[in-house]
């Protein structure tokens, strides 16, 4: 597949998106963008710089200077916020709230769609998040919309915890994900919703490589067609 095309995958938390983005993107030699990643880093620059969320013209002065470089490694993609390789430290508990929060900002949310458009102009990449084919590429050339029941999805994410050595009850979990999914849905700017041309996959009984192979045989045969 020698063409750059652009791929959005949208949808609520561990319902598959990244898991399927990266190996989509290693069988068709793409670049994966992780732009949850990009809300969590700049939850976590409010932190390191100790700045309110009330504080439209101190954040507007961090987002002005703001440097969020995605890196690729064979080993999964690493995070560099200013200098600093936060890879790890955007993945802890209170960074996933404060993205979530902070994803709510409309000059955050218009930073971090300039800096997704400019990523992703050439074309050759597959993009993960939330308003990926509704707002930041409306002509990506695939859309996707995955979802899954909600315990399936707090199952997962106990399970990555487990494998982390962390035991954190399923029911935290599922509770954390219920208010991430409401938040996310309702806010004005940019709510996580489907795109009216997005292809919807329930991956809630579907092996990882079910719906790896499901979406590539969908593009190959788009391609096709
Ligand atoms: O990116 P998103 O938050 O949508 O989800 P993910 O990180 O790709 O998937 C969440 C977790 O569920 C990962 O640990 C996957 O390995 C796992 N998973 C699974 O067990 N079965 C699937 N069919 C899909 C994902
Ligand atoms: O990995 P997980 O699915 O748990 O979350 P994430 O994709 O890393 O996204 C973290 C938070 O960033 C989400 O809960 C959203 O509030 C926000 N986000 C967004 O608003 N728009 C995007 N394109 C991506 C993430």
């Amino acid at each position: 597949m020698n063409e750059k095309f652009v791929i959005a995958i949208d949808g609520p938390a561990a319902s598959g998106k990244s898991t399927t983005a990266k190996q989509l993107a290693i069988k068709l030699k793409y670049i994966y963008i992780d732009t949850g990643a990009m809300y969590r880093a700049s939850g976590l620059c409010t932190l390191l710089q100790n700045i309110s969320l009330d504080d439209k013209i101190a954040l507007k002065e961090m987002l002005d200077k703001i440097s969020i470089r995605i890196e690729y490694a064979e080993e999964g993609n690493r995070i560099y916020l200013n200098t600093e390789d936060v890879s790890e430290r955007i993945r802890e508990a209170d960074i996933t709230k404060l993205s979530s929060q902070i994803a709510v900002i409309e000059i955050v949310r218009n930073k971090m769609v300039e800096l997704q458009r400019k990523m992703g102009e050439d074309g050759g990449v597959i993009m993960d998040g939330r308003d990926i084919g509704t707002v930041v590429f409306p002509n990506a050339d695939f859309k996707f919309f995955m979802i899954a029941d909600v315990r399936t999805r707090a199952l997962r994410r106990w399970n990555e915890a487990k494998d982390n050595g962390e035991v954190i009850p399923l029911e935290d979990i599922k509770e954390e994900l219920i208010w991430r999914d409401k938040n996310d849905t309702t806010r004005e700017i940019s709510p996580l919703k489907q795109a009216d041309d997005a292809i919807p996959i329930d991956t809630s009984k579907m092996t990882i490589e079910e719906q790896v192979e499901m979406i590539y045989s969908i593009i190959k045969r788009g391609l096709n067609a």
